[in-house]
């Protein structure tokens, strides 16, 4: 077989194992790993002394030109996804909002028919779902057979579903192959305590974290729970950001429930503080980020696999959308980008022994493609997978600053933090996009990428 890219004599991390191999591409696909590969004469090979030959990351969870909070989210799928790239991301999963009567199928030919054009690295869908009467429950197996079984339901928010909708949504999952995620927070509550907080001109950013303290996440996330094992059903719960939900987590998954977790970068390193500060309304995101004996356990949870993904939770707003909300906090537009953040940090808290090199492209890459139905395709560094390769330096410097970044964002909450180790080449499907911060990929070449039916029986991601 020809190899086209020979990436030799680098490390190679996978989600169990770091080696010494060389890694040979061919075409789209990792070709051949081992030891002392030759390359043919017109191999193009990249020199990998030092470095970390990583999966890319997938990243899991990302709102792009998403209508939300008054406004669409500052990145589309270009400038999101080339934000991804120079981060070490080669997959992104965004969520389709669906509109209300609209089939689910319909809802991924709307935003794929945006998505094509623009993506620069692959990319694949959740549903987040607003409307399942008069049938539309049905359409869900077909958009399965499309290749996106994955489907999200919001307690929060005005097109938030009602509980026995969302009842409805995981008992159904089960027989058609798909997995329900949930944003989960007590709507009632927090639609009493913000305007609770508002009357008594308590307005600042402080109020957002206060109006939804932990018990608030805490509570739904232990109803949600409750309900997936009520039905049966699988359950994967979004970024996760409190101690009761990672406990109750953890418990449902001794018990043998196929419970799953996601949480974020913003969770793992900032604290409930940051909105004391100044620029504390760039932070406001929902669930708001919490308390230090939460981030702590966000952290263990991670360490034991009761946490079993990160991702971004990408959803950007300029910050002259953000001080609309900086004399009452309920006016803020809820997110903040992460997408070029997520790979660089985790493998940075790998670098200074936080957690190991393959927790991070365990949390990053290959769980996500386990949970979501693509490690067909990706999410390691394995023959026959595409050739989404991260070249990482461990030995680099930066200092994050939007100034350098590569979204269409005008700050970034991540400014002034320092990590250790970076991205140097990021190469999808064989192709090179990135390199030492100069993008050098094409809009339009990222494809969408099909899952498969999911179907998580135990908790256990490795017996699939
Ligand atoms: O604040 C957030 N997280 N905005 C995006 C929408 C969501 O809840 O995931
Ligand atoms: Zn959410
Ligand atoms: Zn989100």
């Amino acid at each position: 077989m020809i190899i086209d890219i020979l990436f030799k004599n680098g490390s190679v991390v996978t989600d169990s194992a770091i080696f010494k191999a060389d890694v040979a591409v061919t075409g789209e696909k990792i070709s051949q790993i081992g030891l002392n590969i030759k390359p043919d004469p017109a191999t193009e090979v990249v020199d990998c002394k030092g470095k970390l030959i990583l999966p890319g990351a997938i990243d899991a969870h990302t709102h792009l030109a998403m209508p939300f909070g008054g406004t669409i989210s500052t990145d589309d799928y270009e400038t999101g996804t080339r934000s991804a790239a120079a981060g070490g991301t080669t997959t992104v999963f965004d969520f389709i909002l669906q509109d209300f009567g609209e089939t689910f199928p319909d809802a991924i030919r709307r935003r794929d028919a945006i998505a094509a054009p623009q993506a620069v690295v692959d990319y694949s869908f959740h549903i987040a779902v607003k409307d399942v009467a008069g049938g539309l429950l049905y359409t869900m197996e077909d958009a399965v057979k499309m290749g996106v079984p994955s489907f999200k339901v919001f307690m929060v928010y005005d097109f938030g579903v009602t509980d026995g909708v969302f009842y409805e949504v995981l008992d159904h999952s089960k027989s058609i192959g798909a997995l329900i995620a949930v944003h989960a927070e007590n709507n009632e509550l927090v639609n009493y305590l913000s305007n609770k907080y508002a009357s008594e001109k308590k307005t600042s950013a402080w109020y957002h974290y206060l109006s939804r303290p932990e018990f608030v996440e805490g509570e739904a996330d232990v109803r949600a729970i409750q309900w997936a094992k009520s039905t049966g059903a699988a359950l994967y719960i979004v970024h996760l950001a409190n101690k009761q939900g990672v406990d109750a987590v953890t418990a449902a998954r001794d018990e043998g429930y196929p419970i799953f977790a996601e949480t974020c970068p913003q969770y793992l390193n900032f604290t409930s503080d940051v909105y004391k500060r100044p620029d504390g309304i760039n932070f406001v995101c929902s669930p708001p980020i919490k308390g230090k004996a939460s981030q702590q356990a966000l952290w263990d949870g991670l360490t034991r696999g009761d946490i079993q993904t990160v991702a971004t939770d990408h959803c950007p707003f300029l910050k002259s959308e953000k001080k609309w909300g900086a004399k009452d906090f309920r006016k803020i537009p809820n997110g903040c980008a992460g997408i070029e953040n997520m790979y660089p940090y985790m493998l940075s808290e790998a670098g200074k022994g936080r957690i190991s090199f393959s927790k991070a492209v365990g949390v990053c890459a290959t769980n996500v493609a386990k949970i979501f139905g693509l490690a067909h395709k990706k999410g390691a560094i394995a023959a026959g997978l595409d050739a989404d390769i991260v070249v990482y330096d461990p030995k680099a410097k930066a200092t994050i600053s939007n100034k350098q970044m590569h979204g269409a964002t005008d700050h970034t909450i991540w400014e002034g933090v320092t990590v250790k180790g970076y991205p140097e080449q990021t190469w999808s499907r064989g192709r090179l996009v990135v390199k030492n911060g100069k993008f050098t990929g094409a809009k339009g070449a990222g494809k969408f990428v099909a899952c498969k039916p999911i179907k998580l029986t135990t908790p256990d991601i490795g017996n699939l």
